[in-house]
């Protein structure tokens, strides 16, 4: 989707395309949107993508930050199903998984969201290759398999960001 900028204004001459602190958030159900707007209103990022398989609410949600982007100074509101719009990030925050259904037990979630970080995490290592990642998806234990996925040195997991809370 393009931006509201891009709609409205035509460029004359060529504008600096490349984000210096691009932030992109993979699934953008409530957890996904809170992260979005605490990265808009804190102004921490040039350009956000958002990423999900959730086609038409992805298009939503992404309208609803994008009519607000002229209260930010994160104007660039990008997205897409294709990994291709979060090139060039700096972080990647992985809100992305599977409900826990009645009955299942946590375990037996950790298998389900494993296989969804089987396509998830090497498109974002192939397309942000020197990012880091923030998995907020639970079970934790995805973090240790994810990290098996990527082989992929810095990520860090809900276990650290409650950590941090603690602390
Ligand atoms: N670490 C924490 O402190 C903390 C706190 C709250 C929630 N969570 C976890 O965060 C995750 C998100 O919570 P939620 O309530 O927003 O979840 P949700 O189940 O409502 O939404 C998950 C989103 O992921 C998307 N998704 C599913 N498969 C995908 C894929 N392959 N690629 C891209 N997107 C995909 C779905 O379309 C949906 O929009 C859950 O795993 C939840 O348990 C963690």
């Amino acid at each position: 989707m393009s931006t509201v900028k891009e709609q409205l204004i035509e460029n004359l001459i060529e504008e600096d395309k490349v984000s210096q602190s691009k932030i992109t958030i993979v699934g953008t159900a409530a957890v996904g949107m809170a992260c979005a707007i605490c990265i808009l209103l804190k102004d921490v990022a040039d350009e956000l993508a958002l990423v999900d398989v959730a086609v038409d609410k992805l298009k939503g949600e992404t309208m609803d930050l994008q009519h607000g982007s002229l209260f930010f100074n994160t104007s660039k509101i990008v997205s897409g199903k294709d990994y291709s719009i979060s090139a060039n990030s700096k972080l990647v925050i992985v809100t992305a998984g599977a409900r826990q259904q009645e009955g299942e037990s946590r375990l037996d979630l950790v298998q389900r969201n494993v296989n969804i970080m089987k396509s998830v995490i090497p498109a974002i290592v192939q397309n942000s290759p020197d990012c880091k990642m923030l998995i907020v998806s639970n079970p934790g234990l995805i973090w240790n398999k994810r990290r098996n996925l990527s082989q992929y040195p810095l990520c860090l997991g809900p276990k650290w960001c409650l950590r941090c809370c603690e602390s």
